[in-house]
């Protein structure tokens, strides 16, 4: 294994790092947040599942890294301003913000209730965004880092996540921005857009009717990127889709290192 290699396998070296982690309750954001622990970060972990939370931060300490619980809806901006102060009143400092939450919910677009898309974008770009703001004073001082977590939705167009998919392109677009505007700062930008991870957020998912899932043993998914497309589809006159790609066999443990490399100083 390279030296090279090695570094990406890891998070570096976070001690006395302080990282906040939305999300941490599963999925991706509960294996960035122990990635960061096993690279040594004190944590300060968020979510909105409070019973969640809990056996994540004892995961961590586990890990001997210090870690703190704080359960909220960040679909609520002046909750997010709420969490950043919390973990800097916790810790005195803030080294990495990692913006894990977010909702997906698959739909037909023309059946998708206003309040469904709003609230995609409170949670996906909105809180991210206020979560930011809140932080860059700390982060600056601190020389630190923010990851986002996007979607590879947000790069390739996927059927039935147009307000998902969307929600993630503006979440990379906005670390875009940020990076531009504070590149001569002490403070790094970076999103990462995975594919399909088998999480929560993929096994809760309804079936949605007049979906062809499965052709040719391969599954549709919400990452997926049609390769083509052609007629029409039931009663809705959905574009067919030809599918295209089953979900990654990588685990999101191994996403979690990109997201948990980006946060650290390495
Ligand atoms: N699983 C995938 O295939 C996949 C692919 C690409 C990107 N992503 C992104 O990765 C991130 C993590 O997703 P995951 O796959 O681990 O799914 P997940 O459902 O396991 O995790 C999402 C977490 O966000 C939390 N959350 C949702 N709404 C919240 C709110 N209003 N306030 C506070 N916390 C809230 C949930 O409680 C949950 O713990 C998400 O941003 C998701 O969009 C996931």
């Amino acid at each position: 294994m390279t030296e090279r290699w090695s570094a990406m396998r890891s998070a570096g070296d976070m001690n006395g790092k302080v990282a906040l982690v939305t999300g941490a309750s599963g999925g991706l954001g509960r294996a960035t947040a122990l990635q960061l622990a096993r690279a040594g970060a004190s944590l300060f972990l968020v979510d909105l599942a409070a019973d969640r939370l809990a056996p994540v931060a004892d995961e961590a300490r586990g890990l001997g890294v210090t870690a703190h619980v704080h359960a909220t809806d960040l679909a609520l901006p002046g909750n997010c301003a709420d969490a950043v102060a919390a973990a800097h009143e916790a810790f005195g400092r803030l080294d990495a913000l990692c913006n894990v939450a977010g909702v997906m919910m698959q739909a037909h677009s023309h059946a998708m209730a206003m309040e469904d898309f709003s609230r995609i974008f409170a949670v996906n770009v909105t809180a991210p965004f206020a979560m930011i703001r809140a932080a860059i004073p700390m982060l600056l001082e601190s020389g630190g880092a923010v990851v986002n977590v996007a979607s590879s939705t947000g790069v390739y167009p996927a059927p039935y996540l147009a307000a998902y998919g969307s929600s993630k392109a503006a979440l990379i677009h906005m670390t875009r921005a940020l990076a531009a505007e504070y590149m001569n700062r002490a403070i790094r930008f970076n999103a990462v857009a995975p594919g399909a991870m088998m999480t929560a957020m993929i096994t809760s998912q309804q079936a949605l009717p007049d979906i062809h899932r499965r052709r040719r043993g391969r599954t549709q998914h919400a990452g997926a990127r049609p390769r083509r497309r052609g007629g029409s589809g039931g009663d809705d006159r959905l574009p067919r889709q030809r599918c295209v790609q089953g979900p990654s066999r990588r685990l999101h443990r191994d996403r979690s290192r990109h997201v948990a490399l980006m946060a650290s100083r390495a």
